[in-house]
């Protein structure tokens, strides 16, 4: 048997399913949020996520020469494709461009629960509004997105990435010496992140102020003690959420994030049943626009971990809707078989979900097959029915049955 390849999933019809209601849940929140759909190649220039991060990232990403020896990458992300079709197509889109996108990534990751070399985002990104309110903005989707899919355990964290940054700069860190730094502290392995601030010249005071920043978290009242620039934006941003209804948000100056290209605010979303793999969304606004050759454009997203949600859901015990047929049309007998096709069609065709007998089966099996795909009625097509111009439904629950005339029959199964 060929087995799949690790880190990637099958789904059953039940998961695609369930797959399908939470997308369509998380489409109709970013809509009513104003937000509109686009989408891009699952691969790409390999060039676009090693202009930013460097060459590393390709030990993190599928990358591989295709025949014309172009170096092409699947995406492990979608803020970068998004942003280079920005600057390629949409730059004369109304400001701010507020879009969302629905696809899968793939990383080079070692897999473990909630964490795949094949798994899906959910995003969005709001491009030209330069101001907390954009911010707050996308913070508000996320939240209403999340909360609308019924997760009921999550919080969420919201700091700046320009208080570390400029924390770091005043230490005397140049800027060559930050990302690597910045991604010990996003870990949290201070053990690895101490040395190299030591190394990059930082005093014992300086990095100790690092360790305690990082290690900020609470409500509005932590930045009582900080001041300048990205402090200020930070409280505009609350205060946007505030109006927005968002009052359990939390200031974590500790928010660093994975990614390179975040400059301002940088949030994450945690659903803490879910152990190791717990963050279920992240992002934060950034600069990459200037990057693909276009002009300097402030913008802000964030991508939901849609396989992470779900995990979390199911674990709460999320039930979706199952989209089941609502009627199993049964033949009693070969003479009765192209009439029973004739009917199928007929409901078919005025919209109810509807399965035949394929099998010829007798009615006994049928029923049982009927029941075991989750039908609410099977329809009985038999002579004696047939001579009245009916057939007979069977509520599968009840056990109820009815003669119902044909030319009624989509009516009354609608009912
Ligand atoms: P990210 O934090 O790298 O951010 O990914 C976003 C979310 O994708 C994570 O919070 C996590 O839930 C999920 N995720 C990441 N890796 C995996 C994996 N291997 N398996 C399953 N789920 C995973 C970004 O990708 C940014 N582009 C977000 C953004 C948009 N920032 C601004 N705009």
């Amino acid at each position: 048997m060929i087995q799949r390849p690790r880190g990637t999933r099958d789904f059953t019809p039940q998961e695609m399913e369930t797959r399908r209601y939470l997308e369509s849940l998380f489409r109709l929140v970013a809509e009513t949020h104003g937000f509109r759909e686009i989408a891009t190649p699952i691969f790409e220039h390999a060039e676009l996520f090693t202009l930013k991060s460097g060459p590393n990232i390709l030990d993190e990403i599928y990358a591989f020469e295709d025949k014309g020896g172009r170096q092409i990458a699947l995406r492990p992300e979608l803020t970068a494709p998004a942003m280079r079709f920005f600057v390629n197509d949409l730059t004369n889109y109304p400001r701010p461009l507020k879009v969302f996108y629905f696809g899968q990534c793939f990383r080079y990751e070692r897999p473990q629960s909630g964490r795949y070399r094949e798994f899906f985002q959910f995003g969005a990104e709001l491009i030209g509004a330069p101001n907390p309110e954009s911010d707050a903005e996308v913070i508000g989707l996320a939240a209403a997105m999340i909360t609308r899919s019924g997760l009921g355990n999550f919080s969420i964290r919201v700091g700046h990435i320009g208080i570390l940054r400029s924390k770091l700069s005043e230490g005397g860190v140049k800027s060559e010496s930050a990302p690597a730094i910045l991604q010990k502290l996003d870990k949290k392995v201070y053990d690895e992140a101490v040395p190299l601030m030591q190394q990059a010249g930082m005093s014992d005071g300086a990095i100790e102020d690092v360790v305690a920043l990082t290690k900020t978290i609470g409500g509005i009242d932590v930045l009582q003690s900080l001041t300048g620039e990205p402090r200020d934006y930070l409280m505009e941003v609350f205060q946007v959420l505030q109006s927005y209804g968002l009052k359990d948000v939390k200031v974590d100056l500790g928010v660093v994030r994975g990614l390179d290209y975040y400059t301002g605010i940088v949030f994450e979303v945690d659903a803490p049943m879910l152990g190791a793999e717990k963050q279920v969304c992240g992002g934060g606004s950034y600069s990459l626009t200037e990057l693909f050759g276009g002009e300097k454009t402030f913008s802000t997203g964030f991508a939901i971990g849609f396989d992470r949600i779900l995990l979390a859901l199911e674990r709460e015990g999320m039930k979706a809707p199952q989209k089941n047929v609502i009627a199993y049309v049964v033949p009693v007998s070969e003479t009765m078989r192209l009439a029973a096709f004739k009917i199928t069609a007929d409901l078919r065709s005025n919209g109810i979900s509807t399965d035949v007998d394929l099998m010829r089966r007798n009615l006994g099996k049928n029923f049982k097959y009927a029941d075991a795909i989750g039908a609410k009625f099977v329809i009985i097509v038999g002579e004696k029915e047939a001579a009245q111009d009916s057939v007979t439904v069977r509520d599968l629950k009840t056990g109820e049955q009815r003669l119902v005339r044909r030319s009624d029959l989509s009516q009354v199964l609608k009912e």
